[in-house]
């Protein structure tokens, strides 16, 4: 315990040059009052500067699918130092990679590297307004791509009256961004198939893409409605307009083929992160060869960097992806699948026992906590998931950690939670019975 407050002290003195006390605000937890201080990961757990142990359902931010520590990608990256780091250089592992995402993904006929979800997103708009000489983008309420200027809307806007088929303003959710940024953005309710309808008969010669996340894990856990994605794909394709599945959170939760594979809805790009490297860093941008040669050096759209393509996130997937794609990964019965049942099956009953209502909605890896609503009802809109007791959501997370199993909250947003390959039935029973005890003596 001495080292743990030790450790504490250095970091409540060297926290004062960090900007605003935190390297990413996204990282403090509201139930807490700040961050969980991590001295390390493993497997499905956790351990903190506290001394304590930790069963993990955020698995940072959702990028450590295969859990923390796992070997094959550890090899991964120690092969990188082998290899001398050699950032910003082009090596035949690039180029493997590109033909393995090609290989999983039905999208992907060609790939370009990035580092960040935000990169990638931004990169893609631009290629999209490359390929199609247009300006404006559509995307969804509750959605989020990033925080850079041309998607910093309408991702946790405020309670509204619902009036379906109608599009929203978008609202800025930054200080520092023109207001000529927001002219070039249509906000649309999520899975509401009139209002891109609208959309596209009001803006279609001068929209270049709509974009989504397939399954809104950012609003807890929302998937697309199976029609109303297909009708999406069906107006892009006819108006010319660029496709986008932001798969940066849903990649490889329901499937190795995305859940583009998962609903058969094929876009012209997505974008993947997080879980593609098991949390090394790199983002990648993947589509129809016609749209991606609209990068350079084919196409006008400037798109580079130092680390694009940096081999601790390339090798780091290659690893990753083998992983995954291992026989019974999500349908054996350690699989993905049979744990998110259990899991979710699980909590409902421990809710239902010590009367908290809560809606618990998950679909592959990833699932949604929606507290205060009827745990009966499916929640299709954000506006739905938008009425959520967040106080409720605080005190449960407040009383999970201190009962030793991890979620994380925002501030404004619903949040999302999930867990890995590490975790085993054991594990999530475990969970289960802290999570019990969590809510048998209230939530305070
Ligand atoms: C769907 C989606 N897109 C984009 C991003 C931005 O990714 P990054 O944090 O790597 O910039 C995120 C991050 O949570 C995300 O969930």
């Amino acid at each position: 315990m001495s080292m743990g407050r030790e450790r504490y002290e250095a970091y409540e003195h060297d926290r004062r040059y960090l900007a605003g006390g935190i390297s990413a605000p996204s990282r403090i937890n509201p139930a807490l009052g700040g961050p969980l201080l991590i001295e390390r990961g493993d497997g499905p757990r956790l351990f903190g500067a506290d001394g304590r142990t930790y069963l993990d359902f955020h698995n940072g931010f959702g990028s450590t699918l295969l859990g923390h520590n796992h070997p094959a990608v550890r090899r991964a990256i120690e092969q990188v130092l082998d290899l001398g780091i050699v950032a910003g250089a082009e090596t035949v592992y690039q180029a493997r990679l590109a033909a393995r995402i090609c290989e999983l993904v039905p999208c992907a006929e060609q790939v370009r590297f990035a580092m960040s979800g935000s990169e990638a997103t931004n990169a893609a708009i631009r290629l999209a307004r490359t390929a199609t000489n247009r300006s404006k983008i559509l995307k969804f309420e509750g959605h989020f791509h990033g925080l850079h200027e041309h998607v910093v809307f309408s991702a946790h806007p405020p309670v509204r009256d619902a009036k379906p088929g109608e599009l929203l303003p978008p609202l800025v959710e930054s200080a520092g961004v023109p207001p000529a940024f927001a002219a070039h953005v249509l906000v649309a309710p999520w899975n509401d198939l009139a209002a891109v309808e609208w959309a596209c008969a009001e803006h279609g010669d001068d929209l270049a893409a709509v974009v989504m996340e397939p399954i809104n894990y950012n609003s807890g856990g929302i998937p697309a409605e199976p029609d109303f994605l297909r009708g999406v794909r069906e107006l892009t394709r006819d108006r010319g307009t660029v496709l986008i599945f932001d798969e940066i959170l849903s990649g490889f939760r329901t499937g190795t083929s995305c859940a583009q594979g998962y609903y058969d809805v094929t876009p012209d790009v997505c974008l993947l992160g997080k879980a593609v490297a098991n949390g090394a860093p790199i983002s990648v941008i993947a589509g129809r060869r016609e749209v991606m040669a609209a990068f350079s050096p084919t196409g006008g759209a400037a798109m580079s960097g130092t680390y694009s393509g940096h081999l601790f996130g390339v090798l780091a997937a290659l690893a990753t992806l083998d992983e995954l794609s291992a026989p019974g990964r999500y349908d054996g019965p350690d699989g993905i699948y049979a744990i998110a049942e259990r899991l979710y099956d699980g909590l409902r009953e421990v809710f239902a026992r010590r009367g908290v209502r809560c809606r618990v909605q998950g679909l592959g890896a990833r699932f949604g906590l929606f507290f205060g609503l009827d745990p009966d009802i499916p929640v299709c809109t954000y506006q739905e998931a938008a009425r959520h007791d967040a106080s409720l959501l605080k005190r449960f997370v407040r009383a999970a950690i201190e009962n030793g199993v991890y979620f994380h909250t925002y501030d404004m947003a619903l949040g999302h939670h999930g867990f890995s390959t590490a975790h085993t039935a054991r594990d999530v029973d475990e969970a289960l019975d802290r999570i019990d005890a969590a809510c048998r003596v209230g939530l305070r």
